[in-house]
């Protein structure tokens, strides 16, 4: 339950091994994609209160708003479009440490100022992206780039739903 969520402080490595060990209990037994990728934006946006963050799953060769925690977001995103769809592009995450320097961004909310955009890739393809946008510039390095990858990489059955949602 999110209100049995142990919010830690101190260094950001140490609040992400102590939120990662809590999504994975979370859901763990539980095999729906939807609940599982809501489940972890809500544990992301408590822990570290980002403006925004959530998923975008590839459906039919765009990227379609999924679960998030944050303000209204645009639907859809194209390939190579935005960061979203430039992390799709190039299969590899992307650190934006002031979105203004990006060209093409997609300004979704005026407040972000800085974003992360992690792959998620199964058999050597992008399935989905995990987004998250702060309202700080420089909000995100590699510290989040390590165990946001570590995460989206060690849930076997959210590469396995997305499958078979997008088969
Ligand atoms: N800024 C993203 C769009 C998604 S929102 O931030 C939620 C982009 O440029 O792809």
């Amino acid at each position: 339950m999110s209100e049995d969520l142990i919010i830690a402080s101190g260094p950001k490595a140490t609040r992400y091994q102590l939120i990662l060990l809590q999504i994975q209990a979370v859901i763990a037994g539980e095999t729906d994609m939807i609940a599982n990728l809501a489940n972890i934006s809500a544990c992301l946006k408590a822990q570290f209160g980002w403006l925004w963050v959530g998923f975008y799953i590839v459906r039919d060769n765009v990227l379609v708003l999924g679960p998030f925690q944050g303000p209204l977001a645009c639907t859809r995103i194209y390939n190579g479009k935005g960061v979203c769809g430039t992390s799709w592009e190039k299969k590899q995450t992307l650190i934006v440490p002031d979105v203004n320097q990006f060209p093409g961004h997609i300004a979704c909310s005026s407040l972000s100022l800085s974003e992360i955009v992690v792959p998620v890739i199964q058999a050597g393809e992008v399935v989905a992206v995990l987004d998250a946008d702060s309202e700080n510039y420089n909000e995100f390095d590699e510290t989040d780039q390590r165990f946001l990858e570590e995460l989206v990489a060690f849930i076997p059955v959210f590469n396995q739903r997305i499958t078979e949602h997008t088969a």
